[in-house]
């Protein structure tokens, strides 16, 4: 399966793909992980993106578009979940160029209202060696400040302060929220009300994409 996540920041892209992943055997490609992997590196991609990731606005398509097929290259036959790629309209229509044939089979668009992203944001923390997000009240690890996974200490992006947050929001709105008009009119767009907890968004998504994946797997029988 070939999978779009789309919503506002703190809509729950990274936290329902970690889900998904584990249950239909995807590769998880998150734009924004890959892009703070080439920061922490020091790469020259990271240093392109930084002051854009650090104001809230979105990095220049070429830098996207070129890092997002090289990404898509190493995906696995059983397919992938796109987290915050494609972004603009422009990086839409690249990416169904880059994938011709194959088409995207499901769009999940998580619906949030803006006045519950400000304090998903300030409480998000994150494993920087695993990428596990928690939340300080809503998802706490076992041990407050520290990884269940890894054990490493749990960090607090940069962009999550309150400032940066509305321009993300606002960027989200003038950006990419035009995309689910162009999903719609080009594809299957599924709609999730992300501000239910974390477990019940889950189910709902996997209602949707055990559905799909039972399709599939007839298709691949009879095929
Ligand atoms: P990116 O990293 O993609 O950030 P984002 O889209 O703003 O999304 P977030 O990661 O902040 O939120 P999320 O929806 O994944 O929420 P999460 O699951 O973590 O992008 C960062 C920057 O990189 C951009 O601003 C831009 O500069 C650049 N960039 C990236 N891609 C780009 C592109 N394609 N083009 C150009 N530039 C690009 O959850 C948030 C918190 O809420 C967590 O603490 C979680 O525990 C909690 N939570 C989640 N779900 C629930 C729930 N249902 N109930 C209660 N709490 C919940």
């Amino acid at each position: 399966m070939r999978i779009v996540l789309l919503g506002a920041p703190g809509a729950g892209k990274g936290t329902q793909c970690k889900n998904i992943v584990t249950r239909y055997g995807l590769l998880h490609l998150s734009s924004g992980d890959i892009l703070r992997q080439e920061r922490a590196a020091g790469a020259e991609l990271g240093k392109k993106a930084q002051s854009y990731m650090d104001s809230g606005a979105l990095v220049p398509d070429e830098i996207i578009i070129e890092m997002m097929a090289k990404a898509i290259e190493q995906a696995p036959a059983s397919g992938f979940v796109l987290d915050g790629f494609p972004r603009t309209l422009n990086q839409a229509v690249e990416l169904d160029r880059a994938l011709a044939k194959l088409k995207i089979n499901a769009v999940l668009n998580l619906e949030i209202d803006d006045r519950l992203v400000a304090a998903r944001m300030t409480g998000r923390r994150s494993c920087p060696q695993c990428g596990a997000i928690y939340h300080v009240d809503n998802l706490k690890p076992k041990t407050e400040g520290v990884c269940d996974n890894d054990g490493t200490e749990l960090v607090q992006r940069a962009d999550d302060n309150p400032e940066v947050v509305a321009n993300r929001l606002e960027t989200y709105h003038r950006q990419t929220e035009p995309l689910v008009d162009y999903y719609k009119n080009n594809g299957t767009v599924y709609d999730f009300d992300a501000g239910k907890d974390v477990d019940e968004v889950k189910a709902s998504i996997f209602e949707e994409l055990d559905a799909l994946d039972k399709a599939f797997s007839a298709d691949a029988v009879s095929n």
